[in-house]
């Protein structure tokens, strides 16, 4: 899947640090939410770029941000907990922004990698492949792709098949806008050379930036290797507004799904699918149309997820079923063969092998033990308006259809509960529990004491 190692053996042996710039001012989403913290497959954009980077072989990582974004540095630290923290106390551009990760430079490891927490989907493959140019002697690796429209971007210069600058568009002549070959962001340093390189870059034009792109013709000039790996467009999109956030989120979902089916998991309609970035679908797991996948789903081998369920923080066994209509929620693990149906809702309980609750049922705090069948509007009354209590029962029970099950409470091995009982106190092994008004008939009732309007 996308998290796998991806490190060749070309950049085994080299030790390597992740420069993640996530200082951006990110005004354009219009969000109190640090623009590096917006989700696509639900997960930071911050903690898909330090993924990918892990992937590659990135034994550190150093995470640029902001003053007083502290939240995105804790998200960086659940992503990567050894990761350090700079702060770029002022926004003076992109080799600036790398040199607020001093620190963490000037203790040289073979290979720098610089990413920006704004450009999420970029491969763990294409990291490593700007890794091993350097492996291969270059100062320096860019990453180039060819948009549709170049506007905005900097473009890569070459002389005789050598990249020798990268000029950004408002410095850019009129035959160097015309240049189709543009400068992802990211890049890949020498780590001997970063700390020289990056302090080379000035800032002699008064623009009052400090541009990264600038170490291209530093190392060009001083004789070195620049080496260009390219990309597809959908792999270096930049997420500077709510749309693009959109179309991350799409090009993301289809590579996940690519993933999974590639994996061996059947997608009856794939774009109707939703995944995260962490779901794990196992072989011959079939997903019907309409289903969603929030963070922290796994589908064991040959189970059906049906159409219009929805799951979060679960655990699906080997040939279980659940749906249509399904809720799974977190803290949700379901055994072997287990089948939940239309209509249910599961959260924070256990169903071991073969256990049904095909209809209309909410199963919160449960423990279900094998092959106990949980009849149609079974409700755990897991909460008392303060605490939530467990219910506990044993295997080969019989749950009748519409019980109200009162936690705390435990209901044994093979013991059977009435339909429509309110079950408040614990059932042993083996007996027929019964909670309900008992049914009274009144022979004739109608004929006498039918309420009749006046003829
Ligand atoms: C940058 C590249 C440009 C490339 C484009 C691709 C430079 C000078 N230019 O331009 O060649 O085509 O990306 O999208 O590098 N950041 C900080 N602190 C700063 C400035 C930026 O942390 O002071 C971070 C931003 O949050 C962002 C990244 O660096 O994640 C890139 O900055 P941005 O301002 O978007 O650069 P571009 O102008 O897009
Ligand atoms: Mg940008």
């Amino acid at each position: 899947m996308s998290d796998a190692p991806r490190h060749g053996p070309e950049t085994q042996a080299r030790a390597c640090l992740a420069i993640i710039l996530a200082a951006g001012e990110g005004t354009r989403m219009r969000s109190d939410l640090a623009k590096p913290l917006h989700r696509i497959g639900g997960r930071p954009m911050v903690s898909h770029v330090i993924a990918a980077v892990l992937a590659a072989g990135a034994g550190r990582i150093a995470v640029v941000v902001g003053p007083d974004r502290e939240d995105v540095g804790a998200e960086a630290r659940r992503a990567a907990p050894g990761a350090s923290i700079h702060v770029q106390r002022e926004r003076l551009g992109t080799a600036h922004a790398v040199l607020a990760a001093r620190d963490a430079l000037a203790d040289a490891p073979d290979d720098v990698v610089v990413a920006f927490a704004d450009t999420p989907l970029v491969t763990a493959a294409t990291f490593d492949a700007l890794r091993a140019a350097l492996g291969r002697g270059a100062s320096v690796a860019v990453l180039g792709f060819e948009p549709a429209d170049p506007a905005g971007y900097g473009r890569i210069l070459t002389e005789a098949g050598r990249v020798v600058a990268i000029r950004e568009e408002k410095e850019a002549s009129a035959a160097e806008r015309a240049v189709g070959l543009c400068n992802a962001g990211l890049m890949a340093i020498r780590g001997d050379r970063a700390l020289a390189l990056l302090e080379s870059v000035g800032n002699a034009n008064g623009r009052g930036e400090y541009y990264l792109t600038d170490v291209v013709a530093a190392a060009a000039g001083a004789g070195e290797g620049v080496a260009l790996v390219t990309a597809s467009p959908d792999e270096v999109l930049g997420v500077n507004d709510r749309a693009q956030l959109a179309a991350a989120e799409a090009a993301l979902q289809a590579r996940l799904r690519r993933d999974d089916m590639r994996d061996g998991a059947t997608l009856i309609a794939p774009d109707t699918v939703f995944l995260s970035a962490d779901t794990r679908l196992g072989r011959d797991v079939v997903v019907e149309p309409n289903v969603v996948f929030g963070p922290g789903v796994v589908v064991e081998a040959r189970a059906t997820i049906r159409a219009f369920s929805h799951l979060e923080g679960a655990t699906v066994g080997e040939g279980a079923i659940v749906g249509p209509f399904a809720r799974l929620r977190p803290g949700t693990r379901l055994g072997p063969d287990v089948h939940v149906g239309n209509f249910v809702e599961v959260k924070n309980s256990t169903l071991e092998r073969g256990v049904k609750a095909n209809h209309l049922a909410y199963l919160g705090d449960a423990t279900v033990g094998a092959a106990t069948n949980v009849g149609a509007g079974t409700i755990t009354c897991n909460y008392d308006g303060a605490f939530k209590h467990r219910t506990t029962i044993g295997r080969d029970a019989f749950i009748g259809t519409n019980a109200s099950l009162v936690a705390p409470v435990t209901i044994g091995d093979r013991a059977y509960v009435g339909s429509g009982s309110v079950i408040t106190d614990d059932v042993p092994a083996e007996a027929l529990a019964i909670g309900r008004g008992r049914q009274v008939v009144k022979p004739g009732w109608a004929t006498t004491s039918r309420p009749r309007k006046p003829t």
